[in-house]
């Protein structure tokens, strides 16, 4: 695992992430208008990025991950002229602490997190940025024990849990995504305070489909240094099957018992039972 991940704060990270850069993330200069878009992995912050890129007269800059690079990023960063649009897979307690204070908006993506492992797996087959992993089984069990690039999804989630209520933020569910788009996106535009007609809201759910995007994926030039994911600069691992409820084709009943003691366990104090049951 070492060979390609290593611990800060007792969390693993792929060496896409200099120490040097996590340790100076609170020197990070966050600007009032920064709109940050933040998940545990593969819980659709690619899917994110492209809905709010394609927001007309939005005026802004995606740019890539807070935590992928080197200490250079934020000076980098702070070159940029238009509204960033910055996404990270940091956990809110690792969060720069002028993004708290300056009160910055943040979109936070939440997954199943049973469809989050599975696409995690995969991802870690696919990417040569993460270790190898023998088995689905193997996986699993790292994953429940928070063994994998930015730990535990429990704990993640519940960092973040915590303030979905705060008035910056939009806690946001990828299923909810899949079921009622429209919906969605009118939750997401008017948190940023931007209005759109019926056109434009057609417009944006179909550039940003699973299969639209899936072809896009292939013949967009990558520059590494302007991926949106901290852990590849390959898109076209990103897009696999894009559905809900994949997990049924991996987990075993046992499997699924232990995962669902281990969410009873460590979700007691959340609102997101729901994710039992789906
Ligand atoms: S990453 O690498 O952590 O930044 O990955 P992330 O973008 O957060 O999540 C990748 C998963 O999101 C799926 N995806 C989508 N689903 C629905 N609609 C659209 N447009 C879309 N784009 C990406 C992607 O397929 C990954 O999930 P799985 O289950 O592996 O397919």
């Amino acid at each position: 695992q070492l060979n390609v991940l290593h611990k800060f704060k007792g969390i693993l990270f792929s060496t896409l992430s200099s120490k040097d850069l996590l340790n100076s993330l609170d020197s990070f200069d966050a600007r009032e208008d920064d709109i940050f878009l933040v998940s545990y992995p593969k819980s659709g912050t690619h899917w994110m990025a492209e809905i709010i890129e394609n927001i007309p007269n939005a005026r802004i800059t995606l740019t890539s991950p807070i935590e992928l690079g080197d200490v250079s990023k934020f000076e980098e960063l702070k070159g940029c002229s238009k509204r960033r649009v910055i996404p990270t897979h940091l956990s809110y307690d690792m969060l720069p602490v002028t993004i708290k204070q300056r009160q910055c908006k943040i979109i936070y993506i939440v997954r199943n997190p049973k469809d989050t492992a599975v696409s995690l797996f995969h991802y870690y087959r696919d990417n040569p940025n993460l270790p190898s992993v023998e088995t689905w089984a193997a996986f699993l069990e790292l994953f429940l024990k928070g063994e994998v690039v930015y730990g535990s999804w429990f704990d993640h989630v519940l960092t973040w849990e915590e303030h979905k209520n705060d008035k910056n933020i939009l806690f946001i569910f990828y299923e909810d995504m899949k079921k009622d788009f429209t919906k969605s996106l009118k939750k997401i535009t008017a948190f940023l305070g931007i209005s759109m007609n019926e056109t434009e809201v057609n417009k944006i759910a179909w550039r940003t489909s699973f299969n639209e995007m899936k072809n896009n994926a292939a013949k967009e030039n990558c520059d590494p240094n302007h991926t949106i994911c901290a852990l590849t600069s390959n898109r076209n691992l990103v897009f696999r099957k894009g559905v809900v409820g994949d997990w049924i084709n991996y987990f075993t009943p046992k499997q699924k018992r232990v995962f669902d003691e281990v969410f009873t366990e460590k979700m007691k104090h959340s609102e997101l039972g729901r994710y039992l049951k789906e």
